[in-house]
């Protein structure tokens, strides 16, 4: 055991507060994401509803999943939304080019989607096809999902069997159009964001909250380009932006480049401490990109929305390498709580994020088998599960001291994360022990409200790279913590090297 460290927490000084929708979901028709994930068909063994999965619509429930993006990514720019709707067996075919090469027919499409959604009581962000979809397309789709008269989208879609309008509040302009959605520059696309922003309509009650495709790490000057081209932002503060809402960032954790991007499991120490690292980059990066929006919008009116985030590692053997199956160990839960410390502390700014992907690709909170069906719980899900009471609650600021660290590519990485919340007279602290070896102890000084009561949970395991697994579906899952004991200034708790841990206060 090392000195103690200290957390300080103000429980009667509450921030921003911290939007549910910082805890969203992806799914892109990529890989065993939508189908064999969420969409096995009607006629599948797995239990489903309208040809859903249930297993994975309850995990997902429990989660209270606030919102999920689709249908890409790369795919939603190369996506024609009426191929997806109609009679599923007169559906036509698609190649889908990005991921794997192999045909898409379009069995999953509209309707199915904004079923998922129901079933999951999560609001729908759907990504509009910029990339290679026309302005009417565009225009045409809203109006389809949104429309409640008799119009000719409204009524397309009661032919489909389908007569109240859905509600689609968040409504994304383009995926990475400085890549695969056309490869142009922030000043192509920025004509084309605002053009395509004017025709995506809102119908009735149905208010877009339009999200303009942002920059890949720290390209701020993807950010200013946007940023400069909104109407005036220091004008009226009570008006929404216009014309659209937010802007984007993707960012992606590997500890390789992207040409060998590290091993999901059966990392060495060094890996272990570079994916930490880069996991913590997300804090400078939201710093750096709200530093130039605050510059254009002094109100703070433009939401920055993380709408890609998450672990990418080398595909597991012997999958299809462009279906980005891979392992999701401790190390990526600890990646994952490490991002909501950031976003938890950049609450202000940050309205909205979505982790890459909810199913089978990527950092997944839920990987199938595709022999048995089988479902299993990923660690990283269970960061979302043990977050949870952090949804629209109001952030607390952590003030630490006498933190380790360790020189990793030449910078000071903090070997402690931790963010606070509270709401009403509960209060949850969030602490990642990022020591892959070492144990701490940790004083929460709490001040400003009486604690009456706490709870903790913990999640580790005794190897960095422990999964879940079919045959050991429980080989990594929170338990209850009992090494929290009173202190002066409020409690003491030790944490485990490699280790999530959250506890949860009754206030007075
Ligand atoms: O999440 C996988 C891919 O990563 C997405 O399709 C794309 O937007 C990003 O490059």
């Amino acid at each position: 055991m090392t000195t103690p460290t200290t957390a300080i927490i103000d429980l009667d000084v509450p921030g921003a507060t911290i939007s549910r929708h910082v805890y969203g979901h992806f799914a892109e028709h990529l890989g065993r994401c939508i189908y064999g994930g969420f969409w096995v068909g009607e006629d599948s063994p797995i239990p489903n509803v309208r040809g859903i999965r249930s297993d994975v619509v309850a995990a997902l429930r429990a989660l209270q999943i606030p919102n999920l993006r689709w249908p890409g990514g790369c795919f939603a720019d190369d996506y024609h939304w009426r191929d997806g709707i109609g009679p599923r067996d007169q559906r036509p075919r698609m190649v889908n080019s990005h991921w794997g090469d192999v045909v898409e027919d379009n069995a999953f499409g509209t309707h199915e989607f904004m079923d998922l959604c129901e079933l999951l009581d999560a609001v729908p962000y759907v990504s509009g096809n910029i990339g290679s979809g026309t302005v009417s397309e565009v225009s045409d789709w809203v109006e389809y999902l949104t429309r409640a008269d008799d119009s000719p989208m409204a009524a397309l879609r009661r032919a489909n069997g389908r007569d109240e309008p859905w509600r689609v509040p968040f409504w994304g302009l383009g995926n990475e159009p400085w890549g695969c959605g056309g490869n142009l520059r922030a000043e192509q696309f920025v004509s084309l964001a605002r053009q395509y922003a004017t025709y995506s309509r809102n119908h009735g009650g149905n208010d877009l909250y339009r999200i303009a495709a942002g920059a890949s790490d720290a390209d701020l000057h993807w950010t200013e380009t946007l940023m400069r081209s909104f109407d005036d932002l220091a004008a009226d503060p009570t008006e929404p932006a216009r014309p659209f809402q937010a802007v984007s960032l993707h960012y992606y954790t590997m500890t390789g480049t992207w040409a060998d991007k590290g091993h999901a499991t059966g990392f060495s120490t060094e890996e272990w401490y570079t994916a930490m690292a880069r996991a913590r980059r997300m804090d400078e990066l939201l710093t750096r990109h709200s530093t130039v929006m605050d510059r254009y919008d002094p109100h703070r009116k433009v939401g920055l929305v993380v709408d890609e985030w998450g672990t990418w590692w080398n595909v597991a053997k012997g999958t299809n390498p462009g279906f980005l199956y891979q392992q999701n160990t401790l190390r990526d839960a600890l990646v994952a709580s490490v991002h909501f410390d950031a976003f938890h502390r950049h609450a202000e700014r940050v309205v909205m994020a979505n982790i890459a992907q909810t199913v089978n690709v990527l950092q997944a909170m839920i990987l199938t088998d595709p022999d048995s069906g089988a479902l299993v719980l990923t660690p990283t899900y269970h960061v979302f599960a043990m977050n949870v009471a952090h949804h629209d609650a109001s952030a607390l600021t952590v003030h630490l001291r006498g933190v380790d660290t360790r020189t990793v590519d030449g910078s000071e990485l903090p070997l402690l994360s931790a963010s606070a919340s509270v709401k009403g007279d509960s209060a949850l602290v969030s602490l990642s022990n990022l020591d892959v070896d070492t144990d701490r102890t940790v004083v929460l000084d709490l001040r400003g409200r009486e604690v009456v009561g706490h709870e903790a949970r913990v999640l580790t395991a005794p190897a960095p790279d422990a999964h879940n697994t079919p045959e050991q579906l429980d080989a990594v899952a929170p338990a209850a913590h009992g090494a929290v004991r009173p202190h002066p200034r409020g409690l003491e708790l030790d944490l485990p090297a490699h280790s999530y841990v959250t506890v949860s206060l009754n206030l007075r």
